[in-house]
């Protein structure tokens, strides 16, 4: 839709995943889907790509156009989630083989190719896994980092500290080095770390107005909150687990409902007890070069009405 921002959700479904998709698609007056790009993370890149297409088909979209990416990290192994996601990595409804196509061009040169054919600075990349489909398209092709707008991502934390280690989130510990690049990139970047994340919680009530909708994407999303929910817990005791990804989209729709400061973000690359911590200057005392927008705050329960009001139109 004319005026909608242009964007490409670089993604390794994973429930949270899932609902920044529904997200997206269910605001087309606000967002342009030019692709969806599968990379390794959550679960094997094979698994995500099918599942980025089996969410289009939740939500009625079997026009958008899907593509695998990078099968593993940049410099090393492969780190996945199955105990958070599942095996399937979309664990909660009854899953199937879907009707939207995986198209046959592989995601780097999709992002390549768009970023070179779109008005420069006009596209927005969307990372919600590990950053190596992102950091790839850079080294191949460094003539498209002018050329993003901005880059608009899930990942990282600081006062929250980490999730898959005592210091690292999981979306930079898979894939350090892809992460590096992109912080040391000169891009404009939004950084939507745990510490925001984990003030957005799954609460039942919140979850149960999303059921009571009712419709084929509703009913799915709601049986994947359940359960994604689950590990989170377990773990931190609370009500309701963390809803990471799809705020990246919301942000997009609705900035208002978020608040944080510009900072320095380094990655560690070195440290094995410290990989992939984000190292955020929140209190600006190293007076290195700001390179990211960090975001803290967030007015969950205006998120939550954004989210279920938008899954409704699918
Ligand atoms: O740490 C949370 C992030 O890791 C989310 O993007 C989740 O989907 C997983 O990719
Ligand atoms: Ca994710």
């Amino acid at each position: 839709m004319a005026g909608a921002r242009k964007i490409i959700i670089d993604t390794d479904p994973g429930q949270d995943d899932a609902a920044a998709i529904m997200l997206a698609l269910g605001s087309p007056e606000e967002i342009d889907v030019l692709g969806i790009t599968a990379v390794a993370g959550n679960v094997p890149v094979a698994l995500t790509a099918k599942n980025a297409r089996i969410v289009c088909d939740f939500a009625n979209r079997q026009d958008v156009r899907v593509f695998a990416g990078c099968d593993r990290p940049m410099k090393r192994p492969l780190v996945t989630a199955e105990h958070v996601h599942g095996a399937t990595g979309l664990d909660g409804p009854a899953l199937f083989e879907p009707e939207t196509p995986l198209q046959p061009e592989h995601a780097i040169d999709f992002i390549i190719e768009t970023l070179r054919s779109e008005e420069p600075g006009s596209v927005t990349l969307c990372p919600l896994g590990a950053l190596t489909n992102i950091a790839t398209a850079l080294t191949r092709a460094p003539d498209i980092a002018p050329r993003i707008r901005e880059i608009v991502m899930m990942g990282g934390a600081y006062f929250e500290v980490g999730n898959i280690t005592p210091a690292a989130e999981f979306n930079i510990y898979v894939d350090p080095e892809a992460a590096e690049i992109v912080f040391k990139s000169g891009i404009p970047i939004v950084m939507i770390p745990l510490d925001l994340t984990h003030k957005v919680l799954t609460l039942k009530a919140r979850v149960d107005r999303i059921r009571a909708l009712g419709t084929r994407a509703a009913t799915a999303l709601a049986e994947m909150l359940d359960f994604f929910e689950r590990f989170d817990i377990a773990k931190y005791g609370s009500d309701g687990g963390p809803l990471h990804d799809p705020n990246v989209i919301a942000y997009l729709i609705r900035p208002e409902l978020y608040g944080g400061r510009m900072c320095n973000v380094e990655i560690e690359t070195g440290s094995e007890l410290t990989l992939g911590m984000t190292v955020v200057d929140w209190w600006q005392v190293t007076g290195r070069k700001h390179n990211a927008l960090v975001l803290r705050d967030v007015d969950a329960d205006g998120f939550f009405a954004l989210l279920t009001g938008r899954v409704a139109r699918l």
